[in-house]
């Protein structure tokens, strides 16, 4: 696996592969791999012929109050599982190679309506960091095709959005939540969990497959099932409740009656930990004239 930790060795390569008529993949993430991120890598794998990873810590999509200093940075682990999956190359700019005037620099703004509300009400200028770095990085990357978890739903909206009205030239895929085999999704918050919070964790899943079912039982009372879902989070032990939202795929805002397709997102806490997760749920008419989940 290469490394590269400038602009210009990261285009050095790509440049040839492109020119070899190869079509390169890209997976960003901000390190402290698991799972989850290698998933996304080997779908990458799956669709191009060459698979480019970022890791950078992005200054830029932190809050005042967030810990941008204590996130994880765990580059000899990360680069030995890359190296594992044999990922052609690694992109670790700095910050001064990925914002030489600083911060206050163009930013890539997406509509409030997608960014101001679920993880944007409380991270404001989160989304802007995000869809800023991302941008950038497709730039310098320059892919066919760039990978996205379902798991950050709200992000894959923002960098969807952001990619069709810049009308930048790369696929944007997303990829299915990673979970253990109790059904929590992966995460790197997880760690931070006692044995007694881990226990209670899985039932976030739980409880959002729970609204599912009832949507595709015919429930159409949405603003119903989050009160009962939340009081349910907090029976089974979360110290509090974000939210849990039942919402429109395409926009996040509240679901109309009677759509094909739902998206449930939640956010609870145990402790100081942030727990974050969401469900599809497509209702089609059954040949019986009923509903089912497919
Ligand atoms: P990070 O949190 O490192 O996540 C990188 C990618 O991994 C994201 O697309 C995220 O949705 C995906 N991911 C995380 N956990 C997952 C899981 N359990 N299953 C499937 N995919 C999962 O998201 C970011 O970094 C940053 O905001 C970034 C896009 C890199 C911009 O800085």
């Amino acid at each position: 696996m290469k490394i590269a930790e400038t602009l210009k060795a990261l285009s050095a390569q790509v440049t040839q592969w492109k020119q070899a008529g190869l079509k390169v993949g890209f997976v960003p993430t901000m390190g402290n791999l698991h799972q989850g991120h290698l998933s996304l890598v080997q779908q990458a794998q799956s669709l191009c012929d060459r698979v480019v990873v970022s890791v950078f810590v992005n200054p830029m999509q932190f809050g005042p109050n967030e810990d941008f200093e204590h996130y994880p940075r765990t580059f000899q682990a990360d680069s030995a599982k890359l190296n594992d999956l044999k990922v052609d190359l690694l992109y670790l700019p700095s910050v001064d190679e990925m914002y030489p005037n600083g911060l206050e620099q163009t930013r890539v703004v997406v509509p409030d309506a997608l960014t101001t509300l679920l993880e944007g009400a409380s991270r404001p200028g989160h989304f802007d960091g995000v869809s800023t770095v991302v941008c950038k990085l497709f730039n310098m990357v320059q892919p066919d095709v760039a990978l996205f978890g379902q798991k950050d739903y709200q992000q894959w909206l923002v960098i969807l959005r952001m990619v069709q009205e810049l009308a930048l030239p790369v696929e944007v895929v997303a990829s299915p939540i990673v979970r253990d085999k109790d059904g929590l999704a992966l995460s790197s918050r997880n760690k931070y969990l006692s044995s007694a919070q881990r226990a209670i964790a899985p039932k976030l899943n739980v409880i959002l497959q729970e609204v599912a079912m009832a949507i595709v039982s015919g429930n159409q009372n949405f603003k119903a099932l989050e009160k009962t879902a939340s009081q349910r989070l907090l029976q089974a032990g979360f110290d509090d409740v974000d939210y849990v939202r039942v919402c429109d795929p395409n926009t996040l805002q509240p679901a109309m009656s009677k759509q094909e397709q739902y998206v449930i997102l939640a956010v609870a806490r145990l402790g100081e930990t942030r727990l974050l997760d969401n469900t599809l749920v497509r209702v089609v008419p059954s040949f019986e004239g009923g509903l089912e989940r497919s």
